[in-house]
């Protein structure tokens, strides 16, 4: 991962692994249609995993191996993946596909078009998924508003242990999230320039739902 400047460092993580970087430059071109952008997609997400997840608790559990008992390590604790709808969707089976066990719950949040305001449409969380750790997802980090609402949402659930994991960030949508929620950590593949007068980030990959769904 890439040190950032302190100022804009607290709590951002860039996983900026080469890989990362050659998928996400395939990602960005106009022209990677769907079929190819959601497997891109959801292969950052699972190459993403382990530095999101690197310093995670574990316990021991003990393993007979076929010569012998020993003393293995394993997750500390329960495991809850929760995209926002539509486009941490894209993103989020390649995320369990590293965490099988893992549950899923899901925030519905949408932009309104001309206020850019977070919409809250829907909410379905595990039962005890303030026990659990939790891996917020959606490849997009604008103005921030979608990913604070959904954080403010899941705190009021009792969530505490919570990560943050899209694919681009704005400087702006950083800013904001911190401001909300300075202790959530941030993780993402790039941070890029600005956000346009649209709230599009720039140079960013576009409209990250309507090319993962084709819309
Ligand atoms: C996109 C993206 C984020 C949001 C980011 O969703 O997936 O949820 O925009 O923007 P923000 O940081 O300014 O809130 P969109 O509103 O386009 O909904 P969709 O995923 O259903 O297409
Ligand atoms: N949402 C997107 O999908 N893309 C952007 O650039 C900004 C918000």
């Amino acid at each position: 991962m890439s040190p950032l400047m302190p100022a804009a460092a607290a709590n951002v993580f860039v996983v900026d692994h080469p890989v990362i970087q050659t998928k996400l430059t395939e990602l960005r071109d106009h022209a990677t249609e769907p079929r190819k952008f959601r497997a891109l997609l959801n292969e950052i997400g699972s190459l993403m995993v382990y530095e999101v997840t690197r310093d995670w608790p574990t316990m021991a559990r003990k393993v007979d191996t076929p010569i012998e008992t020993m003393e293995g390590r394993v997750l500390a604790r329960k495991v809850t993946l929760v995209p926002i709808l539509r486009a941490g969707l894209g993103m989020s089976d390649g995320v369990l596909r590293m965490l099988p066990e893992a549950r899923l719950g899901h925030l519905g949040v949408y932009r309104d078009e001309k206020t850019l305001e977070p919409v809250s449409y829907y909410q379905k969380l595990p039962p005890d998924i303030a026990q659990t750790e939790v891996l917020l997802i959606d490849p997009m980090l604008a103005t921030g508003g979608s990913g604070s609402a959904a954080i403010s949402f899941l705190k009021k659930a009792g969530v505490t242990n919570m990560r943050f994991v899209c694919l681009v960030a704005a400087p702006e949508g950083i800013a904001a999230l911190h401001a909300q929620h300075p202790e959530v950590p941030i993780y993402c593949a790039a941070i890029d320039r600005q956000l346009n007068e649209l709230g599009y980030i720039l140079p960013g990959l576009g409209d990250a739902g309507d090319r993962i769904f084709g819309t």
